[in-house]
C-alpha cells in the first residue's frame, strides 16, 4: 500500500503519524515535505501539480491526500481522478468554497446559511466609496482569493479600511464584525453523508490575549467542551444544509471540510470554509483519533461515509507552533534547532530544512509540538515543559494557547 501526503507543514507531518498507524513508514510518501518530515518518510522533490500528477502516473499511489488548498484550487483532485488515481480532497469546482469568498458568500445567502452579512465588490474604488458610507466599525475586509490567512483585515477606523481594500486588490468582500467566539469543526464527507470530527480551537494572532496580525495559527487545542452544545445545531443548520446546496449547484463536495465557526449571540455563524484539514488544528485533534484514519479515507473515497463510527481518545491535547521572529512579515531563517533533552511531546516540523545532517530554520512557523494529558490543563503544563527544550534563535510562541474563555 503506497500512500502520498501532499503539502510540506505541521499538517502534512501529523498526517503522515496517522498513515503509519496503519502503513509502513516506508510506503509513506510526502511531497515535497520537509526537511524534519524526511527523518522519517521519504519526502520527493515535487512542487507542481504537474510534477505530482506525472510521479502518480508512473508509481500509482493507492490513495493521495491533500493538505494544502492551492493543489485543490488548481485542480490536483481532478488531474489524479481522470488518471483513476484514488484522491483524498474535493474537485476544483468544489474547492471554490474556500478559493472564492464570492463563491462562499453567494451559496450561504442562497441557501439561507448563517454567516456574515457582507457586499462584494469587482472594483476598489466602489469598496472605498461603500466604507466611506458606511462609516460604522470594525468591519471586516477580506480578499476574494486564496491568501493563506494573511487576506482578512478588521478594520476599527476608516482610515485603516481604505488602508486594506488599496492593499488587497480589486476583488473585496466588505463584511459584518460579528461578535463571539471562534471554534473549528471538520466535516468528513463522501457528497452524500458527513461525520463530523471533534471541535478545535485554532490562535490565529500573533501575540497573547488574541492582539496583533493574523497569522497561519499559533497553536490548537482539542477537544473544544463548550462547543458540544451546539453541536447538533451547527450541523444541522450549517453542514447539512452547506453539503447539499454544493449538491445542487452541481459540484458534490467529498473530502475534509473545514468549517470556520464564530459562537454569537445568535447562533453559532460561518466565518469561513476550508477545502481541506486545518493547520495546525489538525496537529491538535488526529493525535486524539482511534479510528484508523486510512478507513476514514477509504470510507470518502467508497461512499461509505455513512458506515464510519469515529472513535476518539477521552485525553485533551495542547498544540503550540514555535516561529521565527518576525513573522508573519520577514524573518531570517537558516539557524540550527537544538533539541537539548528528550521531550515527550510530539513534533510536527514545518519551515524546517536539513543541511547537512542538521535541522535548520526555514520558514515563518518552525514546528509545532503536541502533547497530551487526562484534561486541557495537563496537556498543557507537558507541552510548554517541552516548549523549553527546543532552541532555535529568534523562536517566538504564544504562552496563552488554550487558555481562552470561550464565553459570550
Ligand atoms: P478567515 O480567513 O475568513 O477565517 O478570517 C481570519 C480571521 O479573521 C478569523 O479567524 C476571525 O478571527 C476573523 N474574522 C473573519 N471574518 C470575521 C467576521 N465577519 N467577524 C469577526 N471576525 C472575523
Ligand atoms: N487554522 C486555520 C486554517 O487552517 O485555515
Amino acid at each position: 500500500m503506497k500512500v502520498l501526503i501532499v503539502g510540506s507543514g505541521g499538517r502534512e507531518h501529523s498526517l503522515a503519524e496517522a498513515f503509519a498507524r496503519d502503513i509502513n513508514k516506508s510506503d509513506i510518501y510526502v511531497a515535497p515535505g520537509n526537511g524534519g518530515i524526511a527523518l522519517d518518510y521519504k519526502c520527493l522533490p515535487l512542487r507542481s501539480k504537474e510534477e505530482i500528477v506525472k510521479w502518480c502516473k508512473e508509481n500509482r499511489p493507492e490513495l493521495v491526500m491533500v493538505g494544502p488548498e492551492q493543489y485543490l484550487a488548481e485542480g490536483l483532485s481532478n488531474s489524479l481522478n481522470a488518471e483513476g488515481i484514488p484522491c483524498v480532497g474535493p474537485s476544483q469546482e468544489a474547492a471554490r468554497i474556500e478559493s472564492s469568498k464570492i463563491f462562499a458568500k453567494t451559496l450561504m445567502t442562497k441557501y439561507h446559511i448563517p454567516t456574515a452579512s457582507y457586499v462584494a465588490f469587482e472594483d476598489k474604488d466602489q469598496a472605498l466609496a461603500y466604507v466611506r458610507y458606511m462609516g460604522t466599525y470594525p468591519l471586516v475586509i477580506k480578499a476574494n482569493g486564496l491568501a493563506a490567512g494573511k487576506g482578512v483585515i478588521i478594520a476599527d477606523s476608516q482610515k485603516e479600511a481604505e488602508n486594506a481594500i488599496q492593499n488587497l486588490g480589486n476583488k473585496i468582500v466588505v463584511e459584518e464584525y460579528l461578535k463571539g467566539w471562534e471554534v473549528s469543526l471538520f466535516v468528513i464527507t463522501d457528497g452524500k453523508d458527513y461525520k463530523t470530527t471533534i471541535f478545535s480551537q485554532d490562535h490565529k494572532q500573533l501575540g497573547e490575549n488574541d492582539t496583533g496580525p493574523n497569522t497561519g495559527g499559533m497553536g490548537a487545542f482539542a477537544p473544544v467542551k463548550e462547543a458540544e452544545h451546539y453541536r447538533e445545531q451547527i450541523e444541522k443548520q450549517i453542514i447539512a444544509p452547506t453539503l447539499e446546496a454544493l449538491n445542487a449547484e452541481g459540484c458534490p463536495y467529498r473530502g475534509f471540510l473545514y468549517c470556520g465557526l464564530m459562537i454569537t449571540a445568535d447562533g453559532p455563524k460561518v466565518l469561513e470554509f476550508n477545502c481541506r484539514l486545518g493547520d495546525p488544528e489538525t496537529q491538535a485533534i488526529l493525535p486524539l483519533l482511534q479510528t484508523s484514519f486510512t478507513d476514514i479515507c477509504y470510507a470518502i473515497l467508497n461512499n461509505k461515509v455513512s458506515d464510519l463510527e469515529l472513535q476518539w481518545s477521552p485525553q485533551s491535547s495542547v498544540c503550540v507552533v514555535l516561529a521565527s521572529q518576525g513573522y508573519p512579515g520577514t524573518f531570517p531563517t537558516g539557524f540550527p534547532i537544538i533539541i537539548k533533552s528528550s521531550i515527550d511531546s510530539k513534533i510536527f516540523y514545518a519551515g524546517v530544512e536539513n543541511r547537512d545532517g542538521q535541522l535548520i530554520t526555514s520558514g515563518g512557523r518552525v514546528l509545532s509540538l503536541v502533547a497530551l494529558g487526562k484534561n486541557l490543563s495537563e496537556a498543557r503544563r507537558k507541552v510548554y515543559k517541552d516548549v523549553n527544550k527546543v532552541d532555535f534563535n529568534g523562536k517566538y510562541f504564544r504562552r496563552d494557547i488554550s487558555l481562552r474563555k470561550n464565553k459570550l
